[in-house]
Order: C-alpha cells, then sequence, then structure tokens
C-alpha cells in the first residue's frame, strides 16, 4: 500500500512582506506591527486556507542603525503575540521561540503549557540556540555552539520531564470526594545537570494535547540535535541540491536515533516575491531592495565568512583558497557552511556574492515570479524529496502574501497536495504526529 504524501505549509509571522523598503508602501499597515490587529488579520486569512501553523521567529537583540531604515529584529514577545492569536484562531498551529542559552527552562515550559491551554493544544516550539544578544543576559560572549547545543538537549530534556511532573492526567476535578487532583501522578523532577538545577514540579497543568518542536541549525551538530529532538526543522535551502542533502541526513540520522525517517519534517523557508508577470515580480524584488545599501551586504558577507572583504573590487571572484579556514567564530555555521558551498561551486564574483539569497536572504529558497512559477517550483522540490513542506517568507508587499494564500495555496489543494480543510483539531495532528 502506498500512502500519498502532504505538504505541510506554515507562514512566517515576521512580515516578511514588510522587509526591504516594503514598509513604506502606502498599503503596507506598518503602523499597526507593534498591535496585535495587524497579525489576528493574517492569522485569520492563514488559517482560512487551512495552513498547518503560523510560525513566529524571535531574536534578543537588535541593530540600532538597521532599525533605522526598517523594522528589522524589532518585535512583539512571540509567546505573548501568539497568547493574542490563540482567542482569535480555532484550528492554526501557532509556533512560537523560545531561547535555551538564556530563558531558564522551569519558565519555557510554563508559557509553553499556559498557550497550550489557551489555544486548545496547537502550540509548537521553535527551540533555538541563539545567535546574538549575549550582553543581554549577562554575558560577554557567546558560548561556544557545542556549549550552546549541550545546554539546549540538557533545557529540552527538563522542559518535557516538567511537562511530564504534572501531566493533564493528574487532574480530576471531582467534586463528589473533593479531589482536585491526583497526589501520585505530581512529582518533582529534581534536575541537576552542567547547565540546569530544576526541583519541579511545574505548576501549570500539561495541556494533554502533545508540543511539536522544531529547530532549526543545520551544521553537523544542529542536525544531530534535530534528529534527536524535533519533529520539524526551519531549513536554509537556497537551492534543490541543498534540501534534498538535507532532508536525506535527517532521515538517516533520525533512524540512526531510533526514530522514524518521517519523524522530521523538513520545512524550508520560501521566500517568494509574487505577482502577476514575471517582469512585474522582478520589479517588485529590485524595488524592495533597492534601498539595500551595497556596504550593508558587504557587512553582512564579512560576518558570515568572518573575514574583510571591503578592499575587493566588485568584479573581483571570490573563490575557497581566499576564505579562513573553518572553525570560524560566526553566528550560524549553518549559514556560512551555506556561502561556502556556493562560493566553491561558483567562484562568484564580489557583486554577484552579495546579491545571492545566501547573504542577501539569509539562504532562504527564493522565488521571484508568478504564483504559478512559486507551486511549480513547491511541486517539483517535494516530488523530488528536497522539503515535506515550506514555511512561506512572502516578500516585497501585502500583494506577495495575498497572493500566496490566495492563489498559491489554492492551487496546491487542486493538485491534491494540500489540505482543503482540516482534519484534526492540534498542531501534532495538523503535522500528521497523531
Ligand atoms: C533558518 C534558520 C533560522 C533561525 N532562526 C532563529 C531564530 O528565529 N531565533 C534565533 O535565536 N536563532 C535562530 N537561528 C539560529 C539557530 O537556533 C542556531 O543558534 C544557529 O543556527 C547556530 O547553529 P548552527 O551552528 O547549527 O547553525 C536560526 C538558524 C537558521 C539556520
Amino acid at each position: 500500500m502506498t500512502t500519498t504524501r502532504h505538504l505541510h505549509v506554515g507562514l512566517s509571522l515576521a512580515a516578511t512582506w514588510l522587509s526591504g523598503s516594503a514598509w513604506r508602501r502606502a498599503d503596507s499597515q506598518v503602523e499597526g506591527l507593534f498591535g496585535s490587529d495587524f497579525y489576528i488579520d493574517v492569522a485569520r486569512r492563514a488559517e482560512a486556507a487551512k495552513l498547518d501553523f503560523l510560525f513566529r521567529p524571535d531574536t534578543l537583540f537588535l541593530d540600532p542603525a538597521m532599525t533605522a531604515t526598517g523594522p528589522g529584529f524589532s518585535s512583539l514577545d512571540p509567546s505573548i503575540l501568539i497568547a493574542s492569536l490563540a482567542r482569535e484562531t480555532q484550528r492554526i498551529g501557532l509556533v512560537t521561540t523560545a531561547s535555551t542559552t538564556f530563558y531558564p527552562p522551569y519558565v519555557v515550559a510554563r508559557q509553553l503549557q499556559s498557550l497550550n491551554w489557551l489555544s486548545g493544544g496547537r502550540i509548537g516550539w521553535n527551540v533555538v540556540t541563539s545567535l546574538d544578544g549575549q550582553r543581554n543576559f549577562g554575558l560577554n560572549d557567546m558560548p561556544p555552539a557545542e556549549q550552546r547545543y549541550a545546554q539546549a538537549e540538557e533545557f529540552t530534556a527538563v522542559v518535557r520531564q516538567l511537562w511530564n511532573s504534572y501531566p493533564a492526567e493528574a487532574l480530576r476535578f471531582d467534586r463528589a470526594s473533593g479531589q482536585f487532583a491526583d497526589r501520585q501522578r505530581i512529582q518533582p523532577i529534581n534536575h541537576h545537570g552542567d547547565y540546569c538545577q530544576v526541583e519541579g514540579p511545574l505548576n501549570t497543568p500539561a495541556a494533554g494535547a502533545s508540543i511539536p518542536l522544531f529547530q532549526a541549525g543545520a551544521s553537523d551538530i544542529g542536525r544531530q540535535f534535530a534528529a534527536r529532538i524535533a519533529d520539524a526543522t526551519f531549513a536554509a535551502t537556497p537551492d534543490i541540491d541543498a534540501g534534498i542533502e538535507l532532508r536525506n541526513d535527517l532521515r538517516a540520522r533520525a533512524l540512526a536515533q531510533g526514530r522514524s525517517a518521517d519523524s522530521v519534517r523538513v520545512m524550508p523557508g520560501f521566500s517568494c516575491y509574487l505577482a502577476d508577470t514575471r517582469d512585474q515580480a522582478r520589479e517588485l524584488f529590485q524595488a524592495t531592495h533597492a534601498d539595500t545599501e551595497r556596504a550593508r551586504l558587504l557587512a553582512k558577507a564579512e560576518g558570515l565568512l568572518d573575514m574583510e572583504l571591503s578592499g575587493l573590487a566588485d568584479d573581483q571572484p571570490i573563490t575557497l583558497a581566499m576564505l579562513p579556514t573553518p572553525p570560524h567564530r560566526v553566528r550560524s555555521r549553518t549559514h556560512t557552511e551555506l556561502v561556502y558551498r556556493l562560493i566553491e561551486r561558483e567562484s562568484p564574483t564580489l557583486d554577484e556574492l552579495i546579491r545571492r539569497p545566501e547573504v542577501m536572504g539569509s539562504a532562504h529558497w527564493l522565488v521571484v515570479g508568478t504564483p504559478d512559477d512559486a507551486v511549480t517550483e513547491i511541486v517539483e522540490r517535494f516530488e523530488a524529496g528536497a522539503a515535506d513542506g515550506i514555511i512561506a517568507l512572502p516578500g516585497g508587499s501585502n500583494e506577495s502574501l495575498n497572493r500566496f494564500l490566495d492563489q498559491v495555496v489554492p492551487a496546491l489543494v487542486e493538485r491534491g497536495l494540500f489540505r482543503s480543510d482540516y482534519s484534526g483539531s492540534t498542531l501534532a495532528d495538523h503535522l500528521g504526529m497523531n
């Protein structure tokens, strides 16, 4: 018997459609960025399109220079934002982000279960080890990646133990006997580890529905971590080969961990600039990025490669031999490795390099074209085994977001690749985990 694979579709709530200079458009509604109506409108429309989930990435630092010309990383606290969406939606999954490097596990465990109650079991946790922000948490340097992942592993185990320390089944509400909860089912965890000391139990009971875990780093240890704990990964795959390689590797690693090959759903970021014609889409992309100064792109490339590039001519080919030998002091090895891969394959000129998605677009898969072009690419990658779904990052305008929801998603439904209605009520249901 063959089972038909179905796509999973999420939408980023990072308001990517306002990035670059798109927030300056008259219809951008940028003034709503720090209120709930802006997001509720998007959430309702995403739910009407039956998407699996809304995904709210997060950082815990701000670059004032970047914020002078665009929203950058300024944002509401993701979990508080998600709480306001839980009340205004009924079925769509809601994924929030919490850092294992900077937050205490007790607080994270509690916030997530609180959201899980408020949403009726629709919460997911994007587990991040963070890229920056250490000085906001009493640290001078970012801990090395190995340490961050070891901490993430312990942190995640502690959060899961806390969720089990006061399970939904402990609740009795037995008016006749006066038993509110079964005391035997509520137990401390007494965790004494390298990174956290937590007694427990949690004082928020678990809501019953399991909370799927998302993860993003795709370095060797990042993948190992994903294979052990993740139900889905937010992947940076600039081309189809990167997606196939990542997905095959994660499937093999999951099997080696005693999990099923399907247990880590690979969901690449899908950056799309959509218009009626390809020319209009190209214009939209160019207009969105026309103000992005060369200096900023150069600084981004320098950060990714941990080397100076500013003395080089625009037409200078960048070759592997020019690059520092790993390991680097870089924020994300995932992104650095993808730039190395590009340079090894193509030796682009400096000007080409800084305008490629690997530098300009956080290495996400980029489609600049019509809704049909987007559908063709999604189907191609899905069928080639480069993705189990997508996390949409519509760019350039509200129009691009609208076309994604109103044209791309219905076309996927028409092809039988995506649901026409929800069959379950929790995020785990939507992801096919139950
Ligand atoms: C596609 C992608 C998205 C990420 N999103 C976030 C995020 O929203 N917030 C955050 O703090 N870190 C984020 N990260 C950083 C990762 O959690 C991780 O700290 C970083 O990539 C280092 O791991 P690596 O060496 O495996 O790449 C992201 C990384 C990738 C690759």
